[in-house]
This record gives C-alpha cells, sequence and structure tokens, in this order.
C-alpha cells in the first residue's frame, strides 16, 4: 500500500522557508502541511494567513492547512484567499460543525476534521459522509519531534474498517505526529493514505532530499 507525503512546516527553518519548501517539493513530497497554531486551543503560537499566502508563492504543491485554533470559522476565508487546497478542523473546537464544514466546501477547498488522540472517533457519526478527510492526530498536538501514540495505529484500522464498510472508501486518512522511517509502514498498513511527516523531514543533519528519500523508501 501507498501513501502521500504531507510535508509539516513546523520545524523547517523560518529563516529560508522558501529553500526548504521547494527542496521538498523537489524531493517528491505531495503535500505542504501547514500547522496553524493560536496558542490557545494548543500551548504554542505559529503562523498565519500571511505565511500561507508566501508559501504559495514557493511552490505549486497544494497547501494541506491544519487549523489547531478555537474558532476556526474565522479563518477559514482567509487561508481560502491565501491558496489553501484543504482545510481541517479540530472537532474539539467546532460548537457547529456541520455549518464549518459547509463553510469550508462552499469555497471550493476540501474538508477535513481532526481527532486529538483522545477523542473518539464517534463524534464524527453525523459528519463522516461529508468529509473528504480525517486527520488521526497521533501525538498531542502543539509541537513537532513528538513520539507516535501508539494506541493511534488501532484507532486509525477502526477508522479504515469504518469507512470501506460505509462505502466512504474515498476519504483520505490522515495522521498527523511522530511518523518516522521505522514507523510508516505500519501506520499505512492500518489504514492511513496520508502521512504528516515535519522533524523527519526538515529537522536533523541530513539534507530534505535524504530525509524524503529515506521516507519514500517505507511508503511504498
Ligand atoms: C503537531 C503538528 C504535527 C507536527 C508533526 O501539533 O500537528 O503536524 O508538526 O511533526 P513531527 O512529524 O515532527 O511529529
Ligand atoms: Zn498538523
Amino acid at each position: 500500500m501507498s501513501a502521500k507525503l504531507a510535508a509539516s512546516i513546523l520545524t523547517a527553518d523560518f529563516t529560508r522557508l522558501g529553500e526548504e519548501v521547494a527542496a521538498a517539493e523537489r524531493a517528491g513530497v505531495d503535500w505542504i502541511h501547514v500547522d496553524v497554531m493560536d496558542g490557545h486551543f494548543v500551548p504554542n503560537l505559529s503562523f498565519g494567513p500571511l505565511v500561507a499566502q508566501a508559501l504559495r508563492r514557493a511552490t505549486s504543491l497544494p497547501l494541506d492547512v491544519h487549523l489547531m485554533v478555537t474558532r476556526p470559522e474565522n479563518l477559514i476565508a482567509a487561508f481560502v484567499d491565501a491558496g489553501a487546497a484543504s482545510i481541517t478542523v479540530q472537532v474539539e473546537a467546532c460548537t457547529h460543525l456541520q455549518r464549518t464544514v459547509q463553510q469550508i466546501r462552499d469555497l471550493g477547498v476540501r474538508p477535513g476534521v481532526a481527532l486529538n488522540p483522545a477523542t473518539s472517533l464517534s463524534t464524527l457519526d453525523e459528519i463522516l459522509p461529508e468529509l473528504d478527510m480525517v486527520l488521526i492526530m497521533s501525538v498531542n498536538p502543539g509541537f513537532g519531534g513528538q513520539v507516535y501514540l501508539p494506541g493511534s495505529t488501532r484507532k486509525i484500522a477502526r477508522l479504515r474498517h469504518w469507512l470501506d464498510e460505509a462505502g466512504l472508501a474515498g476519504v483520505d486518512i490522515e495522521v498527523d505526529g511522530g511518523i518516522k522511517a521505522d514507523n510508516a509502514a505500519g501506520v499505512i498498513a492500518a489504514g492511513a493514505s496520508v502521512l504528516v511527516v515535519g522533524s523527519a523531514v526538515f529537522s536533523g543533519k541530513a539534507p530534505v532530499a535524504e530525509n524524503v528519500a529515506v521516507l519514500r523508501s517505507r511508503f511504498g
């Protein structure tokens, strides 16, 4: 089984962000994952639509925006204007989830919903058929470089089984956090179709191209 590689810029060198993203594109990643954090929903503050606009000028790859923010409905239009191809909101942050998902789709962008590690799949009961993607957080959101939570694998497999049974096999399962060369194959075998990789692509001694090649050798 193969999967898409979404490179998260959270651990990229921000003094050379354009070069880092161009190197990732040359190396063959599929998407650029944009981790938006508001310092409220998660204990970290990252970047906003202006950085997404800059990324749009630096790469032709789809921008996969992950809103780890409270009240994400207030930021959707700005990230669509910035060129997002997909926007994923945290289920825990959405009082009116169907309205928010509809807002994303009405603006012509792929809607996704993310679940934190302790959030049950059952929170998707009423919304699953309206989604293009479900993002399974395999770390507690807020920082790159964390360790994959092993219980995530069973959650991914249960979600893949549910989607297949419901005739929704086309819905992507994106897995986000702690993905490395040594665990990628198991995450894909469980049913993931997109893997977010941050520190295993951008931080460390090896060049981006080498890191991506090592990961790709495990992606199938
Ligand atoms: C964490 C972010 C993840 C993270 C992945 O809150 O959502 O996308 O950047 O980084 P690594 O691959 O280093 O865990
Ligand atoms: Zn993310």
